[in-house]
């Protein structure tokens, strides 16, 4: 998307053919910064740190480390111990094994000597192919829209909201949650999006609003806990969410707070579908609750809060007694019963194995 007047996606090939270019997210909103990366330890700390975050991008971030060690060393045993490197920077977005998978499958057979450049092409593809994703379920989540604001009045905003971040940041360009509404913008479609500020890190109030903010689309940011009072008074009409990982049965998980928003959005009649692209679905597991391994990041991001100050110094800041512990479970679990709709690049499926199976054939298969 564009930032200021020029196009960037999330991570680029630098200049010089082999190493990347990425934007620092840390910094956002209140600072725009694209940091060179020319290690695999780099990838790993940018991946683990959250200079890049977000399923998708997490998982092309993770190909490009990838092709980084391919080029000082195409052995086997490279290809396993950055696979493990990489592995276990994050343990709950599934496109982070998905493109360590995908990597290693391809390069395995190949000669050493052809490793390298079979590597940047593929991760090159990785990229594209995310971009193609996020426009097909921005078509498909489009048609949602539609039908929505086809029941108001002329003129009247279709009222979105979203929680975290599944914006162009979280992926190489688009976003998952984001596409359709981009789509409706350029379709002429009124929307208004509430965006989740989503505490302990605040991805929404820094990257969701910096991103709609950029592209002029009307939003307002509430704190997590208003959500169930606006779906109360009809103020919201969808809510659309990313997601980090979902199982085969069409379990959601996403960053922490969306399972409240679903069970808010089942109490009032609110239309909770969540933008799925397909390397993000988990073929291996059927019960998300139980299965899918939960991130617990460090306290300190609930204890400290960063911002900038009245001085224009980006600062972190205590808000709780030194002596207070702090538990950070970064992701939750939103059964399938909950969700009415996954947007996915084939078409919008219902949450459950045969939905899912039914665009899907040939993934299904494969992983029984
Ligand atoms: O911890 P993060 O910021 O990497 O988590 C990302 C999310 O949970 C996003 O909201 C998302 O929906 C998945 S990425 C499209």
């Amino acid at each position: 998307m564009n930032v200021g007047d020029r196009h960037y996606r999330t991570i680029w090939l630098n200049g010089d053919g082999w190493s990347v270019d990425l934007i620092d997210q840390r910094w956002l909103p209140h600072d725009f910064r694209v940091v060179n990366v020319n290690t695999v330890d780099g990838i790993a700390v940018a991946i683990r740190e959250m200079w890049v975050r977000g399923a998708p991008l997490i998982g092309v971030a993770a190909a490009c480390g990838v092709a980084m060690r391919m080029r000082e060393d195409a052995s086997d045993a490279a290809l396993d111990a950055v696979w493990e490197k990489l592995h276990a920077t994050r343990p709950t977005a599934i496109n982070l094994r998905w493109a360590l998978d995908d990597m290693r499958n391809l390069l395995r057979p190949l000669p050493v000597s052809q490793r390298a450049a079979a590597a940047y092409r593929r991760a090159a593809g990785i990229a594209d192919e995310d971009v193609e994703i996020n426009r097909a379920i921005g078509t498909h989540g489009l048609e949602i829209i539609r039908k929505i604001a086809a029941g108001k009045k002329p003129g009247e905003p279709v009222n979105i909201l979203t929680h975290c971040n599944a914006g162009w940041l979280a992926t190489v360009d688009y976003g998952t949650a984001t596409a359709p509404i981009y789509l409706a913008v350029e379709a002429g479609i009124p929307v208004h999006v509430y965006v989740d500020e989503t505490r302990p890190r605040n991805q929404g109030a820094h990257l969701t609003a910096w991103e709609m903010a950029g592209h002029g689309i009307p939003h307002t940011l509430i704190v997590d806990n208003a959500g169930g009072h606006l779906m109360q008074h009809g103020m919201v009409d969808m809510v659309v969410v990313g997601t980090d990982r979902t199982t085969a049965n069409g379990d959601v998980c996403n960053k922490i707070g969306t399972y409240l928003k679903a069970l808010a959005a089942k109490d009032n009649g609110v239309p909770f579908y969540v933008a799925l692209p397909s390397p993000t679905i988990d073929w291996t597991v059927k019960d998300g609750v139980k299965e899918i391994p939960i991130e617990e990041r460090s306290g300190d991001e609930v204890s400290l809060v960063w911002g900038r100050d009245h001085d224009g110094a980006i600062r972190q800041v205590r808000i709780s007694p030194d002596a207070t512990p702090a538990g950070n479970p970064a992701f939750d679990v939103t059964p399938a019963r909950l969700v009415t709709g996954l947007i996915t690049e084939r078409g919008v499926a219902q949450a459950s194995p045969e939905g899912l199976r039914g665009l899907f054939p040939e993934r299904a298969r494969a992983a029984a």
